[in-house]
C-alpha cells in the first residue's frame, strides 16, 4: 500500500490527507467484502485494545468489539462506571496505565482535550468514539456508505446535512467531505453555525481538493439538486435536557419530512443519520419529549426514516467495517 498509517491516532480526520482518507475507504469495502465471502484474514491476532466509553454507545462499541473479534483481537470495556477515569484518576496517568497494557485505546467521551492528552501520554494509538467536537470514525462510514449507493466518484457527489449543523457528527462530515472533493452544505439557523474561523478552515482545506463547504438556513436551499440528506438528533449527549425546547424551536424547520425530500428535485436521494434517531415516540425520550411537546418524531419523519430512501442501516453496519479498516492500517500485522 503506497500510505503507512501503523501507529497512527485518529483523534480528527483533519490529521488524514485525501489519499490517507481513499486508503481506509478502500481497505474497509476490501473487509467487508472479505468477511462476506468468508475469506477474511486476521492481522489483529493477540492484539489487546481499551475500550472507554464516558457516554452511552450501541454502534461503536459493538463496532470496535466486533472488528476486533473478527481479526483476532481482544478488547476491555471500560464504561461510564466502574473505573477510576476521571473520579480519582487523570485521563493523562489513565493513558500511561493502560499504554503499559494494550496495543490501543478508543476513547468516546466530552472533550476533544481529553483525546488529545491520553494520545500524548498513551504511547499507543488513540482512536476517537466521539466527543462533543467530532466523531471521526461515523464520517468514514458514511462516506463508505456514500459510496455504495453510487457508481461516481466521491468528488462528484453532494451531501446536505440539516439540523444542528456545528455538532460533532455535522463537524466531522464535512471536514472529510471537503478533503474528498464533495459538495458539502449545512442547513441550519445561524445561531447553531460553526464559528467563521472553522468555516474558513473548511473552505480552504476544500480549495485543495475541489471539495466545497456552503452554509444556509434555508433547509430547500441547502438540500436542491443533492444526493444525500443527513440529519442527527437535535440535542447531543451531553448538552442539558432544558434546551429541548428552543432546540425544537429553532430546528422544527430542519426536519427531515417526505417534502424535504422531496425538495432535492433527484428521486435518487438518499436519507441517512448516524442513530440514534428520535423519529416516533417508542423510545423513553422520544415517548417524554413528545408528549411534552405534541411531537410524534423529532429530526425526521418515521415516513423518511422508514422510506425507500433510507440508507440509516447500510451506515450503521458500516461503522463496524470502517472501525475495523483503522484498527487493522494502524496497529495490524
Ligand atoms: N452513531 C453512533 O455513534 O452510535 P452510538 O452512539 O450507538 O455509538
Ligand atoms: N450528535 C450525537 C451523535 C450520537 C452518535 C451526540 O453527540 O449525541
Amino acid at each position: 500500500m503506497p500510505v503507512n498509517l501503523r501507529g497512527r491516532h485518529v483523534l480528527t480526520l483533519a490529521d488524514f490527507s485525501p489519499s490517507e482518507l481513499r486508503l481506509l475507504l478502500r481497505l474497509a469495502a476490501e473487509l467487508k467484502a472479505a468477511r462476506l465471502a468468508g475469506t477474511e484474514r486476521q492481522l489483529l491476532r493477540g492484539r489487546t485494545i481499551a475500550l472507554i466509553f464516558e457516554k452511552d454507545s450501541t454502534r461503536t462499541r459493538t463496532g470496535f468489539e466486533v472488528a476486533a473479534y473478527d481479526q483476532g483481537a481482544h478488547v476491555t470495556y471500560l464504561g461510564p462506571s466502574g473505573s477510576q477515569i476521571g473520579k480519582k484518576e487523570s485521563i493523562r496517568d489513565t493513558a500511561r496505565v493502560l499504554g503499559r497494557l494494550y496495543d490501543a485505546i478508543e476513547f468516546r467521551g466530552y472533550a476533544q482535550r481529553d483525546a488529545e492528552i491520553l494520545a500524548a501520554n498513551a504511547g499507543v494509538p488513540v482512536y476517537n468514539g466521539l466527543t462533543d467536537a467530532f466523531h471521526p470514525t461515523q464520517a468514514l462510514a458514511d462516506y463508505m456508505t456514500m459510496r455504495e449507493f453510487t457508481h461516481r466518484h466521491l468528488s462528484d457527489l453532494s451531501v446536505a446535512f440539516v439540523g444542528d449543523v456545528r455538532n460533532n457528527v455535522a463537524m466531522s462530515l464535512a471536514l472529510a467531505g471537503v478533503r474528498l472533493g464533495v459538495d458539502v452544505r449545512l442547513g441550519g439557523p445561524r445561531s447553531l453555525w460553526p464559528d467563521a474561523a472553522q468555516v474558513a478552515q473548511l473552505q480552504a482545506m476544500g480549495a485543495e481538493t475541489g471539495g466545497t463547504l456552503t452554509l444556509t438556513e434555508d433547509p430547500e436551499e441547502a438540500v436542491r439538486g443533492v444526493d444525500y440528506i443527513y440529519t442527527d438528533v437535535w440535542l447531543s449527549m451531553g448538552e442539558p435536557e432544558e434546551l429541548w425546547e428552543e432546540r425544537i424551536r429553532l430546528l422544527e424547520p430542519y426536519r427531515v419530512t417526505a417534502a424535504l425530500m422531496g425538495a432535492s428535485g433527484r428521486p435518487h436521494t438518499k436519507f441517512m443519520h448516524c442513530l440514534p434517531a428520535l423519529h416516533n415516540r417508542d423510545t423513553e425520550i422520544g415517548a417524554r419529549i413528545g408528549e411534552r411537546f405534541g411531537l410524534d418524531c423529532m429530526e425526521v419523519t418515521e415516513e423518511v426514516f422508514e422510506g425507500r430512501q433510507s440508507v440509516v442501516f447500510d451506515q450503521a453496519e458500516n461503522r463496524m467495517h470502517t472501525i475495523k479498516a483503522i484498527l487493522v492500517a494502524t496497529i495490524g500485522s
